[in-house]
Order: structure tokens, then C-alpha cells, then sequence
């Protein structure tokens, strides 16, 4: 009797939204939200990724707006840059709200990523959303690489730089990154049609794996003492104490807390812009999330970044099939957690050592 009572509208706005609910869930099946999930997958670690997404909706809402007067060629990019910042109402924040939704997109995807390795996700059946996520990072940065570029500044130009030996060292197979690919179109413009197609296209693919797969296998067991790897849908037998639905709710709550953070971030520290680039010359350090490998640069040239980057990415794709114990707490793996813990330092200090060094002057050809 209570029940009902409670579930019965009782003022007009209220008997409004019920219809307006009954409305939209006869037309979207909006209940079939409403699936059990167990209790941990609402805990923050486990909205991290979730929160990541809603990072790239405000990314691809600013991306969409910047690009209305971003001139992709190489005589004028900059200058639409400025223009952006000076001219266009609202540009100039616009611009620092992507910049700074990029830095902490990928701060979120990275913590997300250790929350996975902490919790060992990435165990049988899960390998392969584990590399899905592994793409997902590598076109994560693709953004940042491509767009760092894009401004055309110093840092923009040097970047530029590398991309085009990096693509020469692959030889064939990286030709695409040269300048050669094209004779019509400057390379500066394919990067940027990289950035807002190609890039976007590989993000929706890996993205349509990423969660067919959490939703089929289930979000992971909680990484208790005794908790084993395994598929932990509805039928599995884990305990599920709390809905999907919840788990939504909490993603949008969080992931506008991000939102009013960058927007305070874009206020109080505008994106940085270089003045316009000389081709030659290297003087900048490229963003945060390069700067473990940079070293690696001065110690063997170009060629160290490449070997760098392939080396961390080839022991990340190791990972699952490297520690197979049926095991999730970290107790329970303390050798894999240690090497990882270990890589993780080295990274920092690399990274560390890279941001406090002044920047090596080469001169390219
Ligand atoms: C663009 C970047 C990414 C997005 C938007 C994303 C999104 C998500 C979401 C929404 C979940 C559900 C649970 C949660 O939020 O923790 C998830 C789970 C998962 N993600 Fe990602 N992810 C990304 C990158 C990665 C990366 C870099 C990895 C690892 C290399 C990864 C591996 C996984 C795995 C294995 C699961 C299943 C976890 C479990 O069952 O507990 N993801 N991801």
C-alpha cells in the first residue's frame, strides 16, 4: 500500500514528469538502463573511464566550435589561431577549454588505465578489451600529438618536425607522415584532417568494442583477497546490489564537476601559443605526456623515441598474457605490481628529469 502511495504523483509538476518519463521510456526503452550492476562499479575507480567520455564530449563540442575559424594551412594557421583568441567572441576560452580538456582527458584515461591494472580487469575473459583500451590511449595521444601541431607555433612546428623523421625512419610504411604522401595537399592539413576524421572515426570503432564488451562480460569482480577472474554478468552469479542507471547518474554528476574545473582552469590559465614556428630549430619541450621518452632523444636521436614509445606499448599489450594467475587482489600478484610500480617511477623521473632540463638545441636539416 505504501508503495504505491509513494510512487503515485501528487502534485501537477510531478504528475507532468511522470507522464513526460512513461512518455520517453515507451519511445527510447529507456528501463533497459535500469541493469543490475554489482555494487563497486558505481565506486569512483570504476567511473573513471565513464568520466573520460563525458571529457571527450566537451572536446568534441569545443573541437567542433574551434574549427568554424581554424584555417588548416600552413601560411595562415597561426594567424587563425590569434584570430581565434582576439577576435572570435568567446575564442579565447573555447580554445583553453579544449586545451585543457585534452590535458585532463588524458590524466583521467592514464588513471583509469591503473585502476585496471590495480584491479587486474585485464584478465581472462577480458585480454582484449585491455588492447581495445590500449588502442583507445594510443588515439588518445594521437590527439594531443596532431593537435599540438595544429597551433603551428614553435612547439606546433617541431612537433611537425618529428612526426615527419619519425615517418622517414618507418620508410614505407610510414610514409604517410612525410611530406612526400601528398604533393597537393601541405601535410599540415592532413594532420588536421587526421585529427577530426580519422582519429575520431578509430576513437568511435575502439570505443563500440571498449563497451560491447564491458556490457557483455560484465564490469570485473571486486579485487578481493579471494576474487577470480571471470565473466560477472547478471547470470554469473555475483551478487548485484545496484543499477546502471546509477552508474550513469554518477558519470554526468562527475564528469560536470570536470567540466566546471576546466572552466575555472581556462579562466585563470589560458592555453599557451607560441609565436609562429621556424622550421630548423628545437627549442621547445614537447606536452607532459611525452616528456618520459624525450630523454631518450638526446641518449639516440629520433630513432629513441620510436623505440620508446613501441617498448612501452608492446609491454602494455604484454600484460595479460604475462600475469595469469586467476588473481585480482594486488596482494595476491606482488611481483607484477611491482614491476609495474617500478615502470611507472622510472617514467616519472624520466619525465621529471625532462621537465626541469633545459631543452637540448638540435638543428634539422
Ligand atoms: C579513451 C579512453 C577510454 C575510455 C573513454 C574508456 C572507457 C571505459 C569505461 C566507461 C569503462 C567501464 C568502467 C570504468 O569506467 O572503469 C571501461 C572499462 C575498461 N577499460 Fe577503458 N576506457 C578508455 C581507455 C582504456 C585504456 C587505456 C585501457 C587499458 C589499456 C582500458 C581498459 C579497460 C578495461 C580492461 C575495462 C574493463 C574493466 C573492468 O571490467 O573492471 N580502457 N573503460
Amino acid at each position: 500500500m505504501a508503495r504505491t502511495a509513494v510512487t503515485q504523483p501528487a502534485t501537477p509538476q510531478e504528475s507532468f514528469q511522470h507522464k513526460l518519463s512513461g512518455t520517453l521510456n515507451e519511445r527510447l526503452a529507456l528501463s533497459g538502463l535500469a541493469y543490475s550492476v554489482p555494487e563497486h562499479a558505481n565506486s569512483l575507480p570504476y567511473i573513471l573511464g565513464g568520466i573520460s567520455l563525458f571529457g571527450f564530449v566537451i572536446l568534441i563540442a569545443s573541437g567542433v566550435l574551434l574549427a568554424q575559424f581554424y584555417h588548416p594551412h600552413p601560411s595562415s594557421a597561426h594567424n587563425s589561431v590569434i584570430y581565434i583568441m582576439t577576435q572570435v567572441p568567446f575564442g579565447d576560452i573555447i580554445r583553453s577549454i579544449h586545451y585543457w580538456a585534452a590535458n585532463l582527458v588524458t590524466l583521467l584515461v592514464l588513471i583509469h588505465m591503473l585502476r585496471v591494472f590495480f584491479t587486474a580487469s585485464y584478465k581472462r575473459p577480458r585480454e582484449i578489451n585491455w588492447l581495445a583500451g590500449l588502442g583507445l590511449l594510443a588515439v588518445t595521444l594521437g590527439f594531443v600529438f596532431t593537435g599540438s601541431v595544429l597551433k603551428w607555433d614553435q612547439e606546433g612546428v617541431e612537433a611537425l618536425g618529428h612526426n615527419q623523421e619519425i615517418g622517414e625512419i618507418l620508410g614505407s610504411l610510414g610514409v604517410w607522415f612525410t611530406g612526400e604522401f601528398s604533393r597537393t595537399v601541405p601535410i599540415l592539413t592532413r594532420l588536421y584532417v587526421g585529427h577530426v576524421t580519422l582519429l575520431p572515426a578509430l576513437f568511435v570503432v575502439l570505443m563500440a568494442v571498449h563497451f560491447y564488451l564491458i556490457k557483455q562480460l560484465g564490469i570485473s569482480r571486486k579485487a578481493t583477497a579471494d576474487a577470480t577472474s571471470g565473466p560477472t554478468s547478471a547470470t554469473s552469479g555475483e551478487s548485484v546490489t545496484s543499477r546502471f542507471t546509477v552508474h550513469l547518474q554518477k558519470m554526468v554528476g562527475y564528469g560536470l564537476l570536470l567540466f566546471s574545473f576546466i572552466i575555472i582552469l581556462s579562466l585563470f590559465f589560458p592555453a599557451p601559443l607560441g609565436k609562429a614556428g621556424i622550421a630548423g630549430a628545437e627549442v621547445t619541450k614537447p606536452p607532459w605526456m611525452f616528456l618520459p621518452i624525450y630523454p631518450l632523444e638526446d641518449l639516440l636521436g629520433i630513432t629513441g623515441l620510436l623505440i620508446g614509445g613501441a617498448t612501452l606499448f608492446i609491454l602494455l599489450a604484454a600484460v595479460p598474457f604475462v600475469d595469469r594467475s586467476p588473481w585480482l587482489s594486488p596482494r595476491r600478484r606482488k611481483w607484477v605490481i611491482a614491476v609495474g610500480m617500478i615502470i611507472l617511477m622510472a617514467l616519472i623521473i624520466l619525465g621529471g628529469y625532462a621537465w626541469l632540463s633545459r631543452p637540448a638545441v638540435h638543428l634539422i636539416q
